[in-house]
Parts: C-alpha cells; sequence; structure tokens
C-alpha cells in the first residue's frame, strides 16, 4: 500500500516502538508506586516530559499527558469556561469546534472567527473578537484538511493585550514545522503522539505557568492534579521517544516532504479543473488539498484504494447524508467543489516513486 494519510495517522517509528516495549512487559510497576518497580516507570515519564519540553521549548511542569488531542482540546476549553463568552475558528477541528457548541448550549456566547479563501483567519475576524472581549479564543496552529498554517504570534499578541486568553490546537503543526510554545505566545497548546510517529491515545496539554486549570477527570493527583488517573506508561515514553526524535529530524523531514509536496504539484498541473485549496496560504510541507472538477472526492479515493493507494477525502458523514467538509465551506469553497475534495498527506517514510505513482493513477481516474 502506499499510504498517503498521515494526517489521520503515522506508523509508529521502529525506534520508538522499541522504548515502549519494556514498559509493557519488564517495567509494569505502577508510576504511583513507591518502591524500585513503580519508581522506574516514574523516571521514564519523567524523562518523556522532558524529551517533549525540549521540543516544544517549555519546562517539563508546563507538560500535562493526556490521551491525546481531544482530550486535550476538551481540557483547554473546560479549564477556561468562558464567563464572557468564547471564540473559535471556524476551521477547528471537531474535538475544539463541539466542545465550543456545548459550551454555547450551556449559555455562553460563542463566536466563530471567519478564514478567507485561502483558510487564513482575517484581521476583521480578529478585531472583532477583540471587539467582543471574549474569556477565551482558540486559533488552530495548522488545518488537518489543507494544511494552511496560521501566524498565530500575531494574533496572540493583539488578544493578550486586551486580556484575552489564547488556546491553540497544535495537534497538525508538530513534528512538521517548528513549534515554539513562547514563540506562539498561547496561553495553552493541543497536541497528539499518534501524527508524530508515535502511539495513538496520548497527547498533551501545554499551559503557560501562571495559569490554573480546572481539571475534568477526578479521583488521583497524577500530572500535578490536573489529570487524574494511573498514566499510560509506555504510550507517554512512546511519545517522549516520538518527540526526541521529531526535533533531531525536523528539518530533514521538513525538506524530504517539501520535495514530495512540490513534486506532486508539479505532476497536478497537468489535470484539468484541478485546484489546490489555501494555495496562497504558508502550509504544512506534507499537506495537499486539491478538488478536481467534476469529480466526486469520495469515488476517487475508493478509485485510488483499488489501485493500493490510501488518501482522504474532505467530506463528512452526517445522519448518511455526505455533508461537503465545513472547513472547505467556511473558507467560501462551493459545495460541489468541496465535495470533489481529497487530501494527501504525505509521511518520513514516502518516497518519490509513490509520488509519480500517484500522479500516473490521478491523470488516468480523472480524464
Ligand atoms: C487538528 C487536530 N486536532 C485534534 C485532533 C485529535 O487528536 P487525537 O486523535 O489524538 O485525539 C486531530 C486528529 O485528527 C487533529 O487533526
Amino acid at each position: 500500500m502506499i499510504y498517503l494519510d498521515h494526517n489521520a495517522t503515522t506508523a509508529i517509528d521502529g525506534r520508538v516502538l522499541e522504548a515502549m516495549l519494556p514498559f509493557l512487559t519488564t517495567f509494569y510497576g505502577n508510576p504511583s508506586s513507591l518502591y524500585r518497580h513503580g519508581r522506574i516507570s516514574r523516571s521514564a515519564i519523567d524523562t518523556a516530559r522532558e524529551q517533549l519540553a525540549s521540543l516544544i521549548g517549555v519546562q517539563p511542569r508546563q507538560i500535562i499527558f493526556t490521551s491525546g488531542g481531544t482530550e486535550a482540546n476538551n481540557l483547554a476549553l473546560a479549564t477556561l469556561a468562558p464567563k464572557a463568552g468564547l471564540a473559535v475558528s471556524a476551521i477547528e477541528h471537531p474535538s475544539v469546534l463541539e466542545p465550543a457548541l456545548h459550551l454555547q448550549s450551556l449559555g455562553h456566547r460563542l463566536t466563530l472567527l471567519a478564514v478567507d479563501v485561502n483558510g487564513q483567519i482575517t484581521q476583521e475576524a480578529i478585531d472583532k473578537v477583540i471587539s467582543l472581549k471574549p474569556s477565551l479564543v482558540s486559533i488552530m496552529l495548522a488545518n488537518n484538511e489543507t494544511g494552511a498554517v496560521q501566524n498565530i504570534a500575531i494574533y496572540t499578541e493583539q488578544l493578550k493585550a486586551q486580556g484575552i486568553n489564547i488556546h491553540t490546537d497544535a495537534v497538525q503543526a508538530l513534528g512538521k514545522i517548528p513549534v515554539d510554545f513562547n514563540r506562539l505566545g498561547a496561553h495553552f497548546m493541543s497536541l497528539s503522539s499518534h501524527k508524530i510517529y508515535g502511539p495513538k491515545g496520548c497527547g498533551a496539554l501545554i499551559f503557560e505557568k501562571s495559569m490554573a486549570i480546572t481539571p475534568v477527570m477526578l479521583g488521583g493527583d497524577q500530572e500535578q492534579g490536573f489529570r487524574a488517573g494511573t498514566e499510560n506508561v509506555a504510550a507517554i515514553v512512546g511519545f517522549g521517544k516520538a518527540a526526541e526524535l521529531a526535533k533531531t529530524e525536523l528539518a530533514e523531514r521538513h525538506t524530504h516532504l517539501l520535495k514530495l509536496r512540490t513534486l506532486l504539484e508539479h505532476g497536478l498541473n497537468a489535470i484539468p479543473g484541478l485546484t489546490v485549496f489555501a494555495e496562497q496560504a504558508e502550509r504544512l510541507p506534507n499537506t495537499v488539498q486539491i478538488g478536481i472538477h467534476g469529480i466526486d472526492g469520495e469515488m476517487l479515493l475508493m478509485q485510488l484504494d483499488q489501485k493500493g493507494i490510501a488518501v482522504s477525502s474532505g467530506s463528512a458523514c452526517a445522519s448518511g447524508v455526505r455533508e461537503p467538509s465545513p472547513v472547505l465551506v467556511a473558507m467560501g469553497i462551493d459545495a460541489a467543489q468541496a465535495k470533489s475534495a481529497i487530501r494527501i498527506s504525505f509521511g518520513k517514510a514516502n518516497t518519490e516513486a509513490e509520488v509519480i505513482e500517484l500522479i500516473k493513477q490521478l491523470n488516468s481516474l480523472t480524464r
């Protein structure tokens, strides 16, 4: 199989698995236990925390390990449960949008920040939010569908000056572009392990030192009391190792991914009626979302699957009816074009030969 859906998930790196295995077999002690077996697990978690901290430029105690990006996003929104309302961008992942809608159903004012045709937050949207002065603004660093990267540092500067708290979902950005928490200037940041060649079911919420956290999970003093529950030691060890590798290999991976993306985009030029979504935005080096006039994205996905190529489509299924991607709709893309979308997301193990095969198949399937 030619796997081109790394924004959905990645394969565990062999070096990550190797680091994890002893904590699934030999060292199974509970990190809260005081005897040696427990202390070995505790120390492995401490190491993982340092590895992740080093990748994103924070102190280890600013990290709360969670069960993934979804939990980190939910925890951030619950923590900041906004007295003065909240604002989230219209292109957020459902794990931000749905908690936001839930807060709205509880009576909090919710504002959606508009994006332009390239999937970028507009200055007008920021100005509007500033005039509303909500307690919390959540803007993702990189979009999972288009790969569009937001200029978070510029927004945080403006929003912070007004005393507004900012959360950023950096799940898709981590390991693909530099992610420096302090440079971004957010109060909270969500991360996930399985997008960076670590195991699934593990993530983290990063918080600015001065921020108070309202835990969602109660019943234990793990993670400084901010997230109760016996730690998933092996997964945390894997996340830490994946973070360490992401740090040492970031530049190399970036160059490789960008080379593949450029090769694909050149190869796509010959396909009539093709659009690269968010083309003018700064995008993740691994992500290309395209629409082809008159082509059904899901059908194309199935045809590529038959040729042994895995990509993702942009549409979501709601109550048995296929809806166009809310991200593309928010960008002002019409429903028909949005339904033609497929997303290709490269990973570090993809090769130029695989991209050439994809181009060949796309050319023949869309004629
Ligand atoms: C932007 C974004 N945020 C959050 C998540 C959720 O992360 P997890 O799968 O670790 O819960 C994803 C996963 O696709 C994502 O792409």
